[in-house]
């Protein structure tokens, strides 16, 4: 039996270092060009190209007639180059027969409007016929290039509900009718779990029970919610639909699916044990404030999916996109500087979408490997470049990262805490990215993790937003800091249970002992309202320190056993506790109940990390620096990217060699704006 790992050892034997390409599409170009194309791959340095994303109207034109032919000079040409082949299972976006005899695969949003062809993904995730001919086509593919030479990987589907994360048709209806029989056994018990006692929506039968579909007002959140879990689950089922078949007929091949980055339909934590290895689709605006936290945040999320396995970034663009309002390019440099952000962050390939820029279809304006103009371009050449680059630190394929620091995610909890008629809109990933960005900044690592993880090796646990907490899981967080782990807690966290009930007698529900507190009523802040908060989130006390502020939340906090550390300083709330500190068992608990401005939550957060022994990656890092720390079978990797338009010295705390440069070995590196290195100890013999 060949097991993941042996599967993995193959990737990389194939690989031999970091792997590097993108999506190929040579179906949109006569042959004439695949020369070329291969020419070129070889001058970029290219070893890993993923193959028949979209392939499938070309290898079945009509209800199963197969034509691999010109499929197979493609999967022929990438062995002849000795390029991998992650290749497609070619089902992400059905051909247009299968709406043509089939409609009812088509898609239905919430308020009734059917998806037509035209586009991609128009298929319902529930549908039967559309799984079958998926499966078939999977089953056809497998059998076809099981054992060819350029089979290194296979990309299941592509970006599982990216365009279509959850259908409403009639066939999804009776699939989550299924499902909730599953889940919850009888109607009585689906009537208790969603509180229908409450305006009249008490069912007598599951033949009543509907999707979520446009209501006159807030649908049921209980509904909503199970609604949440179904739809990520009926795409889950056509992945394992077809993993069946990859697993029966290439026992020995990786299985893997290109995860959208932060992506509220499709539950990372629960798809990537499917997985041989977990990849991800990334692709930061270079127009927003600050592109590189929220792609720390998506990096540290994929590598917590993997259970802190290496990941692959399957796709990024080489400059702009072309789906947003404004697509503004990569400016020079920061491709790089990106890259080798997946890179520091345990990513073991970079790839792109795509390989050679579209000239037709909707997205010809989506930047390319080799650009409309061709290869004489900036593009290209910052392309190879790193191409030729990635390939000088062969050590890091299959390095592991591994921190002090926990931020917990659940899915289940981000379904509900966006859920509406809340008493204030909150986002998770900017929840998250509060927590997550100050402890970038302090060059303190961090695993992203579900809170059903086992928490032991963490030193620090931070739990930005955890709404939805079941009293197990609860007790289990408790548990961690009774043992001796340091907590530090958002507010609106531990409020509802699985089913979107309040736990009564005060919020915080099962986090309540380890915190101390009790929260009374909610307070949130308007659009621009702040607060002034007094107390040093740096000592620990609540008189002296700087004052701080904090906007979008408050609440009354009455303490059970916490020791205030900050209190509103201004408003309704002023003299009560904004944050609190409980020593429980032999660990410590803070809470958060308001949003304190960054670099005062920062503060909070170095000394939390100080108080569990978490220690950054460097101390003293300048601002704007990146530190983080791979761990090969040889050697330790200490990766520095430099963010900034400024230099920046890093003092080192031993003589270092950094692999990218032709250097000495140095106590002190100087990062020019955007620049990267990458660091092993002196002594070490390569
Ligand atoms: C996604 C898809 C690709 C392509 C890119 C464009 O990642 O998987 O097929 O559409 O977006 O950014």
């Amino acid at each position: 039996m060949t097991g993941r790992h042996d599967r993995i050892r193959s990737l990389h034997r194939r690989l031999g270092g970091i792997g590097f390409g993108g999506d190929y599409n040579p179906e949109q170009w006569p042959e004439e060009v695949w020369a070329e194309d291969a020419r070129l791959m070889k001058e970029a340095g290219v070893n890993l190209a993923t193959v028949g994303v979209f392939s499938w109207a070309g290898v079945e034109p009509r209800p199963g007639e197969f034509d691999f032919g010109w499929f197979d000079r493609v999967m022929d040409l990438l062995a002849e180059n000795d390029v991998a082949a992650d290749l497609a299972t070619m089902t992400a976006s059905p051909p247009p027969w299968l709406a043509r005899t089939h409609p009812e695969t088509l898609p239905v949003t919430a308020d009734g409007t059917r998806l037509w062809p035209g586009g991609r993904q128009h298929y319902c995730p529930s549908s039967p016929v559309y799984r079958d001919r998926a499966v078939r086509l999977a089953e056809q593919v497998a059998t076809r290039y099981a054992g060819h030479p350029a089979l290194a990987m296979w990309h299941v589907g592509n970006e599982y509900g990216c365009h279509v994360p959850a259908c409403y048709c009639d066939v999804s209806a009776a699939d989550f009718r299924r499902w909730l029989r599953e889940r919850h056994g009888d109607i009585d018990a689906l009537n208790d779990a969603w509180s229908t006692g409450f305006w009249s929506q008490g069912y007598a039968d599951f033949e009543e029970v509907q999707p979520p579909r446009t209501a006159p007002t807030f649908p049921n959140p209980a509904q909503q919610l199970d609604y949440a879990r179904f739809t990520d689950a009926a795409l889950r089922a056509c992945y394992l639909a077809e993993l069946e078949v990859l697993r029966r007929v290439t026992p020995d091949v990786p299985v893997t699916t290109n995860l959208v980055a932060a992506h509220k339909e499709v539950d990372a934590f629960t798809w990537a044990p499917h997985m041989d290895v977990v990849s991800l689709d990334n692709y930061p605006d270079p127009l927003d404030a600050a592109p590189e936290a929220r792609s720390a945040l998506v990096f540290d999320i994929t590598r917590g999916a993997g259970a802190g396995e290496p990941w692959l970034l399957m796709e990024q663009a080489p400059s702009a996109v072309n789906w947003r309002r404004h697509n503004a390019p990569k400016r020079p440099g920061q491709m790089r500087l990106w890259s080798w952000q997946a890179v520091a962050q345990g990513a073991d390939a970079v790839l792109y979408f795509q390989w050679r820029a579209s000239r037709g279809g909707a997205e010809k304006y989506h930047s390319a490997m080799v650009p409309h103009a061709g290869p004489d371009t900036r593009v290209f050449k910052e392309v190879s470049a790193l191409g030729a680059e990635l390939a000088r630190v062969p050590g890091v394929l299959g390095a592991r990262s591994g921190n002090d620091v926990a931020l917990l995610l659940d899915w289940n909890s981000w379904w509900a805490l966006e859920l509406d008629s809340h008493p204030a809109e909150l986002d998770q990933i900017d929840e998250a990215l509060a927590y997550h960005t100050p402890l970038l900044r302090a060059g303190i690592g961090v695993d992203v993790v579900p809170p059903d993880r086992d928490l032991s090796g963490y030193r620090l646990v931070v739990a930005p937003c955890l709404h939805l907490l079941d009293e197990a899981t609860g007790a289990r967080i408790a548990d961690h800091v009774r043992g001796g782990g340091h907590l530090v807690v958002s507010y609106f966290s531990g409020i509802v249970d699985g089913d979107d009930r309040v736990h009564l007698g005060g919020y915080g529900g099962p986090l309540r002992p380890v915190l101390g507190t009790r929260t009374t009523e909610f307070w949130p802040l308007g659009p621009g309202e702040r607060v002034e908060l007094s107390g040093d989130p740096a000592g620990g006390t609540d008189s002296g320190g700087a004052p701080g502020s904090a906007t979008l939340w408050s609440e009354e906090v009455l303490p059970e056993g916490a020791e205030p550390v900050a209190r509103f300083a201004s408003g309704d709330l002023a003299g009560g506790p904004a944050v609190t500190r409980h020593r429980f068992g032999d660990g410590v608990a803070t809470y958060v109940a308001t949003r304190p401005d960054p670099l005062w939550l920062r503060a909070l957060l170095e000394r939390a990390a100080r108080d569990a022994g978490a220690e950054p990656v460097l101390a003293d890092l300048p601002e704007g620096v990146q530190a983080t720390r791979r761990h090969g079978a040889e050697e330790t990797f200490t990766f520095l990217l430099n963010h900034t338009g400024q230099d920046r010295a890093v003092a080192l705390p031993e003589p270092m060699t950094d692999l990218l440069a032709d250097a000495a070995a140095t106590t002190q590196v100087t990062l020019p704006p955007r620049g990267v290195a990458v660091l092993v100890p002196e002594h070490w013999d390569r």
